[in-house]
């Protein structure tokens, strides 16, 4: 029996120094310890022993298993830390490796140029300011003087919300003049920029939503000379003081006398034509239209409680599309809509 249990101990010892895996070892355990193992299957035998082998072999039987014991532990740290080892090994992680660099994005160009005539007016001392998108018609028309049945108020080329065509998308800034001119007294200079809606389909040159920049002052004393220093200061800001502008009357019920303002087209230079073809930015006129102005009207003050024999003033609202593709030099405005990041990219 003696020799059985050191048997036992050596062929224990080598096979679990062989494992490898914690499967293995435990699957040697219960091999060896287990209750059906082979030194229970040993001790089963005790009871053939005279009363003075008994303890003997009971203590080393009790060393046998201790010693296994031991043993199983100690493989069974190493093998955890071999196998700790070899994970850290596969993960590791070179941290000195340089990051993926984030990208980041600008402006969108359109706002680069809205930021510009923004600084320019506010150089001049013009307060800019904001206003809804959805208004009232008696805002977008009939407070500045655009009577019912005018052409302009019509269906076709306004978004409504209602049978009554009371509530619209605004189709122009010039609601926020008298806006601003209900909640405030003379002297002022208001710069409001936003959206504008109209039924128009998307071309070169149109879309269903673009975008306004209106300017209104009121003071004693102002005059068409102002109107035309303001907005020569804002074209040579922009567009340099080599940049040939030109004036030419017009009408709009909410101003009296009203002007229209074009620069020369940034793409033929004023000939209307490139290599014989007409030019298709201008379409032949040599200059854009960029923007609408004139004195206020003095029915349009009085509808503000602002009175016309002590106050004049002056208005613009100018197209922020127009201006920035003559100052990005790009001649199909869909192209600021698309959202083309090989466009973006470009400013
Ligand atoms: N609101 C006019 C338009 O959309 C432009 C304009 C503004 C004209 C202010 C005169 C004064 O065409």
């Amino acid at each position: 029996m003696k020799e059985q249990l050191e048997q036992i101990k050596r062929n224990a010892l080598a096979s679990l120094e062989a494992a490898a895996t914690p499967a293995a070892l435990e699957e040697l355990r219960v091999k060896l310890l287990g209750k059906k193992g082979e030194l229970t299957a040993v001790l089963k035998q005790m009871g053939k022993l005279s009363p003075e082998e008994r303890p003997v072999m009971g203590q080393l039987a009790n060393s046998v298993r201790a010693s296994i014991e031991t043993k199983l532990e100690e493989r069974k740290s190493a093998i955890h830390a071999a196998a700790l080892e070899a994970k850290l090994a596969a993960e590791a992680i070179d941290v000195t490796i340089p990051g993926k660099a984030v990208p980041l994005g600008h402006q969108h160009p359109m706002n680069q140029v809205l930021q510009q005539i923004k600084d320019i007016f506010v150089g001049l001392g013009y307060q800019v300011v904001d206003g809804p998108e959805v208004e009232l018609a008696s805002y977008n028309f009939t407070r500045l003087n655009i009577e019912e049945g005018h052409p302009s108020r019509d269906r076709s080329d306004t978004f409504y919300f209602d049978d009554g065509d009371t509530v619209l998308l605004r189709t122009q800034t010039s609601p926020m003049q008298i806006r601003f001119m209900e909640n405030h007294k003379p002297p002022f200079c208001m710069l409001a920029p936003g959206r504008v809606f109209r039924k128009d389909e998307a071309d070169a040159t149109h879309s269903p939503m673009f975008h306004q920049i209106e300017g209104l002052v009121v003071d004693e004393h102002i005059t068409m000379g102002d109107l035309k220093g303001a907005l020569i200061t804002m074209m040579q800001g922009i567009y340099g003081t080599e940049s040939a502008m030109r004036f030419r009357p017009h009408h709009f019920p909410f101003t009296e006398p009203s002007c229209e303002m074009d620069m020369q087209c940034h793409k033929c230079h004023g000939t209307g034509e490139i290599n014989g073809q007409v030019c298709s930015t201008c379409h032949g006129e040599g200059w854009i239209e960029l923007l609408g102005a004139g004195m206020v009207h003095p029915e349009v003050l009085k509808n503000c409680g602002i009175d016309p024999e002590k106050y004049s003033g002056f208005a613009f609202g100018m197209g922020l599309e127009r201006m920035a593709m003559g100052r990005l030099k790009i001649n199909d405005l869909r192209l600021i809509f698309d959202n083309d990041v090989r466009f973006l990219n470009q400013f």
